[in-house]
């Protein structure tokens, strides 16, 4: 089962000129699966929290594109708040675990590439349940 120590920065390339900068993110090379949905979270008001919820299948990629927030990961053990603020460092997110989303700067943008298909039948929403898969899935 995945752990909190699996949730990694992944530095992404970085094209730099004098003219802006370039981050491509290219799917098997700079993260491990194939990107099958891509969202933005913006215009995200102040004091909101986002997440609250893992997932039994997803993996995903959170990169803040502009801006600055907190992720929150949680194996059901163990928990770490993740401080994201570069368009080139990427927090890669596997199975199995829950997360928040805080302290949006104002404009934040927070991108998501995603490893499925949206589907609510994958989400934990209620940490209870999430709590009791794990546990689960340990014995
Ligand atoms: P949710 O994943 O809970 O958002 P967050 O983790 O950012 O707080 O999704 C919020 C709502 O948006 C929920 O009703 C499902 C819907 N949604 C989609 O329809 N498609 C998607 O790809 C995503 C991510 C969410």
């Amino acid at each position: 089962m995945s752990t909190v120590d699996d949730c990694r920065i992944i530095q992404l390339p970085m094209i730099h000129n004098r003219q802006g900068n370039i981050t491509p993110i290219n799917a098997g090379i700079d993260i491990a699966f194939d990107i099958k949905r891509v969202y933005y979270l913006y215009d995200v008001p102040g004091g909101a929290e986002r997440g609250g919820h893992a997932h039994k299948q997803l993996r995903q990629l959170i990169v803040s594109v502009m801006g600055a927030f907190d992720v929150i990961v949680d194996d059901g053990t163990k928990r770490k708040t993740i401080h994201l603020d570069r368009a080139y460092r990427g927090l890669y997110i596997p199975t199995m675990i829950w997360r928040e989303l805080d302290n949006f700067s104002s404009g934040a943008i927070c991108l998501v590439l995603a490893s499925l298909p949206y589907d609510e039948n994958d989400y934990y929403r209620n940490y209870d349940e999430f709590l009791s898969a794990t546990k689960s899935l340990k014995k």
